[in-house]
């Protein structure tokens, strides 16, 4: 009998046929996230799940999927699933990295743009009629040309968004768990500095990290404090990574000059007071959202699962210490 597996959204049709060739197919084929309680019900006798960023896969999950061997994660961030309990229980977990690296470094470099030339503002003001006339002093924004751009985490995305700011003569400088090899940040024409040197120097700051125990509120009101009054946040990585209470009262207060996000610390609430600032540009988590990338990751979700379904290693495994013990 052909393997089961659990699908938790709509992917292109072309990898829905790949998947329905090899396996029993359980697919929720919609763009709204998969409910909680059809996941429990629906994980009990399925060998493998292909698992969105906005399903929870905890212990509560992984204990009602008895036969489980494989989660093939639609996604390179997988904060959203307990992978030492996926662990422990022998399953395996794969994810999506390297193909969406270049639609995150442009989403991040296009609110770089948007924001400092305040696009979002000058499109809301042309539509409604209010683009009268031309004078020298007004929608003024700041030019990104020449300016200090501190990337947190400096991995792969970080990088892809160093690449794009050289062309844009920038300084660039960035803080990491670790410093890069000094070939590359010569590459990159990338500093080493501090966190707090970054927060100081910083015309933008653009985040890349991961969301763990240690990065969660990285930015809370003491870092944007540090950040000069006319700095901008950048955030394509994860929304807790910043105090999101703490961001309203700094761009509020107007102690940075705005911020440009793609993810929210409850999302998808946003911290009230937020939808009413105009320093600031609020997109709906389209970091990856592109058709090429969108099928890169689901090419690649479906081949994690058909190798680790097969009793391969999958390509793209973040625990392979499960190796020795997996459920087969
Ligand atoms: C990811 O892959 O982690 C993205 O945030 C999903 O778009």
């Amino acid at each position: 009998m052909n393997k089961r597996i659990l699908l938790t959204g709509r992917l292109p049709l072309e990898i829905m046929a790949s998947l329905t060739e090899k396996f029993e197919v359980d697919a929720h084929n919609e763009d709204i996230p998969f409910d909680r309680q059809k996941l429990l019900q629906r994980i009990r006798d399925k060998d493998g799940l292909i698992s969105m960023i906005t399903d929870t896969v905890d212990e509560e999950v992984l204990d009602n999927a008895a036969s489980l061997k494989m989660i093939a994660h639609f996604g390179v961030g997988y904060n959203n699933i307990d992978v030492k309990a996926a662990t422990a229980r022998g399953i395996l977990v794969s994810n999506t990295p390297g193909v969406l690296t270049d639609a995150t470094a442009e989403l991040a470099f296009a609110l770089i743009l948007s924001i400092s030339r305040r696009l979002v503002e000058c499109d809301k003001i042309t539509r409604v009629g209010r683009f009268r006339y031309w004078a020298p002093m007004l929608f003024l924004g700041r030019e990104v040309t020449g300016k200090t751009l501190g990337i947190i985490g400096l991995g792969e995305i970080g990088k892809a968004v160093a690449r794009r700011a050289k062309g844009f003569d920038m300084r660039i400088i960035y803080n990491n768990r670790s410093r890069i090899d000094i070939s590359e940040e010569k590459e990159l024409n990338a500093e080493y500095v501090s966190l707090k040197t970054l927060l100081m120097e910083a015309d933008f700051v653009s985040l890349h990290v991961p969301l763990t125990e240690h990065t969660k509120h990285l930015i809370g009101g003491e870092e944007l404090s540090r950040m000069k009054p006319t700095a901008y946040l950048i955030n394509t990585s994860r929304g807790p990574v910043v105090d999101e209470q703490a961001l309203l009262e700094a761009l509020r207060n107007r102690k940075i000059g705005g911020a440009g996000l793609d993810v929210y610390e409850n999302e998808p609430a946003l911290t009230p007071g937020l939808t009413e600032l105009d320093n600031v540009i609020l997109l709906p988590h389209v970091g990856s959202c592109t058709m090429e990338t969108r099928v890169k990751m689901a090419t690649m979700a479906a081949e994690n699962l058909i190798a680790g379904l097969s009793g391969h290693v999958p390509p793209s495994l973040v625990n392979p210490e499960v190796l020795p013990k997996r459920r087969l």
